[in-house]
């Protein structure tokens, strides 16, 4: 029977269709995708954070009415990827609370702080470029609810990147001072926003698996490379450089070159000892605290409904 099963989940994968919830599917795959989707999820509501921040220092409405869009895009995008994550058989609570108590994983990007307002042209156009360039393989993952999440988060992601690159093109035309603000945000976000795509593909153990299952379509140094491509032009518009000197495109290896990486910053990071890892889970702590009488008062609603139904 289970032979059966593992040969007809094999087929759909080497067919490229779709895994569904109901299909049966090797326990080893349904927990790297709780594990990927879950940590998807987290990185979208952490990355709330350093936007928030600057919701009231925006400097203008128009400026403001775009950042308050964008946070509620990400909070949207979390609770797609929490119930793509829940058809896999863990409820949303339990990977709450695994953020919560600092047991699960987020996107190291979300550890570094925005100090100014060109922070978020930065990473707008940085951190939500190399999300976009991530996210759109994922649209293809072998997991029906986990890509079909992933295309509609793609379509509100180009908006995010655009508004980042617009405000770097802003300041870059303004004055030397604000110049130089977009310059120093790009500066400081460039080698985070690489590390995003993960550890080096021969330092990614979870890389073989998710590419045979089609959960990852592309490597993480292949999808770096492109992202680096895509930047490396971008940046000339805004009459910028990247903190790269070296980079450029090596035409034998048909790849980009970019500057070695601080793997070891990276590791730091990720095991929470970034510059604001203990800030953004305080933060969500605390947000969780002050959101439970939401929740008592939805729970006890609910009840209230049951109770008139059967009455
Ligand atoms: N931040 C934190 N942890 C990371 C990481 C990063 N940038 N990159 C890798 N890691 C972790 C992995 O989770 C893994 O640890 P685990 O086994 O405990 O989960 C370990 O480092 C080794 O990495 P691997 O390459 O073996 O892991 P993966 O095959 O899972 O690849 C990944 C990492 C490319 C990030 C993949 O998980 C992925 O594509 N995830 C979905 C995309 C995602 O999470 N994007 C977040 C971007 S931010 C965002 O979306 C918000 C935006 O709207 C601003």
């Amino acid at each position: 029977e289970e032979q059966q099963s593992q040969s007809r989940f094999d087929a759909l994968i080497g067919d490229d269709s779709r895994i569904e919830p109901r299909d049966w599917m090797p326990e080893p795959y349904r927990k790297t995708l709780t594990r990927q989707i879950s940590q998807h999820a987290h990185s979208e509501i952490i990355g709330m954070q350093p936007e928030a921040n600057w919701i009231t220092r925006a400097p203008s409405l128009k400026r403001k009415s775009i950042l308050m869009a964008k946070v509620q895009d990400e909070a949207g995008h979390g609770l797609y990827l929490y119930s793509a994550a829940e058809t896999l058989g863990t409820e949303r609570d339990e990977l709450n609370d695994q953020l919560l108590t600092g047991r699960a994983k987020y996107s190291s990007i979300f550890n570094y702080t925005a100090r100014n307002w060109a922070d978020m042209g930065a990473i707008g156009w940085l951190v939500d470029g190399a999300a976009i360039a991530n996210q759109v393989p994922l649209c293809r993952a072998s997991y029906g609810p986990y890509g079909r999440a992933m295309v509609r988060v793609c379509k509100e992601e180009s908006f995010h990147q655009r508004q980042g690159f617009e405000i770097l093109l802003s300041l870059s035309r303004g004055t030397e001072k604000q110049k130089q603000m977009a310059q120093d945000a790009i500066n400081r976000f460039y080698e985070p926003s690489l590390m995003m795509f993960g550890p080096p593909d021969d330092q990614s153990p979870n890389s073989a698996q998710s590419m045979a299952w089609k959960i990852k379509r592309f490597s993480n140094d292949e999808l770096r490379q492109r992202f680096v491509g895509m930047i490396a032009e971008q940046v000339k518009v805004l009459g910028l450089t990247l903190p790269d000197e070296n980079l450029h495109f090596d035409e034998e290896k048909k790849q980009w070159i970019h500057k070695d990486l601080n793997w070891d910053e990276f590791m730091n990071v990720i095991k929470g000892n970034g510059p604001a890892n203990a800030q953004r889970l305080e933060r969500r702590r605390e947000a969780h605290r002050e959101g439970a009488w939401v929740r008592e008062a939805a729970t006890a609603y609910a009840a209230k409904q049951e109770q008139s139904e059967v009455a």
